[in-house]
């Protein structure tokens, strides 16, 4: 076996995300498991270079980990322009995004980042053109279909158990804490919308490639964005204005006909066994799919409840469902999407989920906003670069 090095600048990689599940997660536990076996005789070993703006932060984590300190910066242009750097990753805020994207790509970087790719549509999209010019390989986050549940779904979908998809019905939310008695357990730019924060700019690009892989592209938007709490303290337990959308009701029109509705809020307590539930029904069948689990219910097994207030009710329905088999092993999702960019990088294998993708997010979220805004539907066009 050879062994080939791939140096990835990470940006934001002190952050929520960054450092769980893209540093720990998925580039250490590649490092861990003996790089990325190509199937060529060639094994792809990813060097993390650090990259943000406090030293000793970049500095501990390097130590914690084993890594080198050499591979360590707070100089992002002096980072770009080290030719050693094939792929530049950002896992910072969102509204620092869209610039450096540029500046990398202007560098020659091939481009890995976290959803949103930008925070307008023509900044998504002038992205995609600008990598494409660039003839560099690019890549969006979109790991909630490399999910156990949704990929559970996915099976019973691909195996025609549902017959006609009629409607989906997720449900997403927890009760993120104020900060004033109890720490907030998300970071305060998410409720500022002068920071890039929002539910709606936050999910919508996640529900955006959800529907679009496994039911279809998304025709028309009808959404309604709402402030619920509108005083959060801060990192500092300073008192501060939300500014930002915290739960969003939204419709979604798909091109096979099915209709999709899903609730995202941080003001809403779990009553779910999951902190994400889609639930599917088709003519045939229906179920009820989370992060982990998946749960089924077919036609023939379906009950026959009879309105009736007087009486208790008669029968447990959520026992009356069967749980998906795992029928396999499931990678941690962000993982497995790292593992399929680094291929398509080093072996030019397809992969669709790149900044084109990510812009279809992006304008979900802004038709989602603007419908909100103004109280309408709005048709979800087609995009091309
Ligand atoms: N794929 C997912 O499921 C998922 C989930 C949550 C967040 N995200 C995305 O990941 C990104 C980071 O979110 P997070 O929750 O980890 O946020 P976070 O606040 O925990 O982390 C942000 C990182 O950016 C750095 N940062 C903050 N301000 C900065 C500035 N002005 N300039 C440069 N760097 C700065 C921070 O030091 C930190 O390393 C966001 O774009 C968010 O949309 C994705």
């Amino acid at each position: 076996m050879t062994r080939k090095t791939v140096r990835i600048a990470m940006n934001g990689v002190t952050g929520r995300m960054g450092y769980r599940q893209h540093l720990v997660r998925s580039i250490l536990a590649l490092r861990e498991q003996g790089g990325l076996d190509l199937g060529d005789g060639t094994v792809l070993w990813p060097e993390p270079v650090l990259v943000g703006r406090r030293e000793h932060a970049l500095r501990e984590l390097a130590d914690r980990h084993g890594l080198d300190q050499a591979n360590v910066s707070t100089d992002v242009d002096a980072v770009l322009a080290d030719d050693s750097i094939d792929i530049f990753f950002d896992a910072a805020m969102t509204s620092t995004r869209e610039d450096l994207l540029k500046k990398a790509i202007a560098a020659g970087k091939h481009i890995y980042t976290e959803k949103p790719s930008a925070t307008s549509l023509d900044g998504a999209l002038e992205l995609a053109r600008l990598a494409n010019a660039a003839g560099i390989k690019h890549g969006v986050v979109q790991d909630k279909i490399f999910l156990p549940g949704l990929l559970k779904l996915k099976r019973l979908i691909d195996g025609g158990f549902f017959g006609r998809i009629l409607s989906v019905r997720g449900e997403f939310g927890y009760w993120v804490f104020e900060g004033d008695w109890q720490e907030a357990q998300r970071p305060s730019w998410n409720y500022r919308a002068e920071d890039g924060g929002g539910i709606v700019v936050d999910m919508f690009p996640h529900w955006e490639y959800v529907l679009h892989e496994l039911f279809g592209r998304v025709k028309s938007v009808t959404a309604l964005a709402a402030t619920h709490i509108p005083q959060r303290w801060d990192e500092q337990s300073k008192p501060y204005d939300a500014t930002a959308d915290d739960a969003a009701y939204g419709i979604f029109e798909l091109e096979s006909g099915a209709i999709a509705q899903i609730n995202s809020s941080w003001a809403v307590r779990v009553n779910r066994d999951e902190l994400v539930e889609f639930q599917v029904d088709g003519t045939e069948g229906s179920a009820v799919a989370g992060l982990r689990n998946c749960r089924a219910q077919h036609r023939s097994a379906t009950p026959k409840p009879v309105w009736n207030p007087d009486i208790p009710v008669t029968e447990s329905f959520r026992e009356q469902w069967q749980e998906v088999p795992d029928n396999g092993e499931f990678d941690n999702g962000f993982k497995v999407q790292w593992e399929l960019f680094l291929r398509h990088v080093a072996l030019d294998e397809p992969y669709h989920w790149d900044l084109l993708a990510g812009a279809r997010g992006v304008q979900l979220a802004e038709l989602g906003l603007k419908s909100s805004a103004e109280g309408r539907r709005y048709d979800v066009p087609e995009l091309t670069l």
